[in-house]
């Protein structure tokens, strides 16, 4: 196994001293829609990371950027600068490629419980660093910690030993990568500069470049249950995290993924755990296990494993039914503490019926998200609590047809909660007299802009 090094990486401007740097003057430039010059933006950032320059200047910066943007290059070194504020983890060239996927989330979204150890079972390593869900889609943190004992709080020593060992791991950020997106993050929320999107780009690209990664996928997804709600801003966000990514010498790639409706049938943690562990031996939903190709095809395509993307998608389907990416998964669990095969408890289930009949013309995802956080499933402040017994199980898709009583969905909570959300969830799914179009759920797939190629590293 290739030996592993965390290195610090020494600031690009190290000596430049944010004494020589004129924080009202830099705020002024973005205000007035000017570009900032890259040392004394680096300079700037680096600096809040240090405790050096106030909140109060770099809220002000933030809206300045929140209402006149950045700039390709200026989202370039946004991300680099937060990227340095922290550590990174480097990795020995001989070793094999470092992979990740990153998903802007989505309701049911559990494709990084199949794909790591998929990805691992073909020689690649995923050191996947992921999150906690807040708002209406889940985390990836939140769902593998309803199986006893699993730990999602690995050092750095244990993220690089379980990945030489396993081929994948799945773990939360440690305080020391791009610990300026963790305070920018925090300033951000209280400022109402969230949804921007060159900051969102600096804020997911510094975290995933710091895994010191090869090359990279994102999911984009757009729709009713996702983050960004229309496809045209789907579209930009790609083209941002695309463009930095590139530019900062990691071959990445996006797809853009509908959100119409959630993908697979379950939402909540433990019940997307099952689904995930269903998947793993081979018979998971149709949508789940044709994503999840489709991105792991695109990472054995970009670091060069298979020829093709219908041979890159064989090799994984292989992989899947073959029961080896179960085993790997089995693995990484118990590299992480857990156990797979210990019970994971299911509150009591109620089923939801159709009052009348017709065609499922919409789900709404961001109202089936609120559900599950109504139910304890999920977190309306970062402190809170989660009950992973809890969530729903879908029995439609949109186009189905329904008749009087048949099952809607089953939701999945004590019995007294149930009934009191079972309107909400009777709502969220809307019927039409006519079937609608059934929605695609793989819409673009977005490559490096001409021109661009990753550095070298
Ligand atoms: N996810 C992140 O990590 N950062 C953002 O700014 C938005 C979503």
């Amino acid at each position: 196994v290739a030996p592993l090094v965390v290195r610090e990486i020494p600031s690009a401007v190290a000596n430049l001293g944010v004494s020589q740097v004129n924080p009202a003057l830099i705020i002024a430039r973005k205000r007035d829609g000017g570009r900032l010059p890259d040392v004394e933006f680096t300079e700037f950032v680096s600096g809040y990371a240090r405790g050096e320059i106030a909140d109060y200047q770099m809220a002000a910066l933030a809206m300045a950027i929140y209402l006149r943007g950045l700039d390709a290059g200026e989202t370039a070194t946004l991300t680099r600068a937060m990227l340095e504020s922290g550590t990174t983890l480097r990795w020995s060239a001989s070793g094999p490629p470092r992979v990740d996927k990153h998903s802007t989330g989505g309701i049911g979204d559990k494709v990084s419980l199949v794909l790591a150890p998929l990805l691992a079972c073909c020689g690649l390593w995923v050191p996947m660093i992921s999150g906690r869900g807040l708002g209406p889609t889940g985390g990836t943190l939140d769902k593998l910690e309803s199986i006893p004992g699993f730990r999602t709080d690995l050092s750095l020593p244990e993220i690089q030993r379980i990945t030489a060992d396993v081929g994948c791991v799945i773990t939360g950020a440690t305080s020391d990568l791009a610990p300026a997106d963790r305070k920018l993050y925090a300033l951000r929320d209280v400022t109402a500069t969230v949804s921007s999107i060159p900051l969102i780009t600096a804020s997911i690209m510094s975290k995933k470049l710091a895994e010191g990664l090869t090359a990279l996928v994102l999911d984009i997804k757009y729709g009713s249950g996702a983050f960004m709600k229309s496809l045209d801003d789907a579209r930009q966000l790609a083209r941002s995290l695309v463009d930095v990514g590139t530019e900062m010498g990691v071959d990445t790639r996006a797809l853009i993924t509908d959100m119409n409706q959630p993908l697979g049938r379950m939402v909540g943690n433990a019940l997307e755990v099952d689904e995930a562990v269903a998947t793993l031996e081979g018979h998971g939903p149709e949508d789940l296990v044709v994503l999840t190709l489709e991105l792991g095809s695109e990472l054995l395509e970009q670091t060069g494993r298979a020829a093709d993307r219908a041979l890159a998608t064989q090799r994984l389907r292989e992989k899947l039914v073959s029961g080896e990416a179960l085993d790997r998964f089995r693995a990484m669990v118990s590299a992480q503490g857990g156990d797979l095969d210990a019970p994971r408890r299911r509150a009591d289930r109620t089923e939801i019926r159709a009052r009348a009949p017709g065609y499922v013309a919409s789900i709404n995802g961001q109202q089936l998200g609120q559900i599950v956080i109504e139910l304890g499933g999920g977190r309306k402040q970062t402190t809170d609590s989660i009950d992973h017994s809890v969530g729903l199980e879908m029995a439609v898709r949109i186009g189905d047809r329904v008749e009087v009583d048949q099952p809607l969905a089953w939701l999945y909570a004590p019995p007294a909660a149930a009934r009191a959300a079972a309107p909400q969830l009777e709502a969220a799914i809307g019927l039409g007299p006519q079937p609608p179009p059934t929605p695609r759920l793989i819409v673009e797939r977005i490559a490096p802009s001409a021109g661009r190629a990753p550095e070298e590293p």
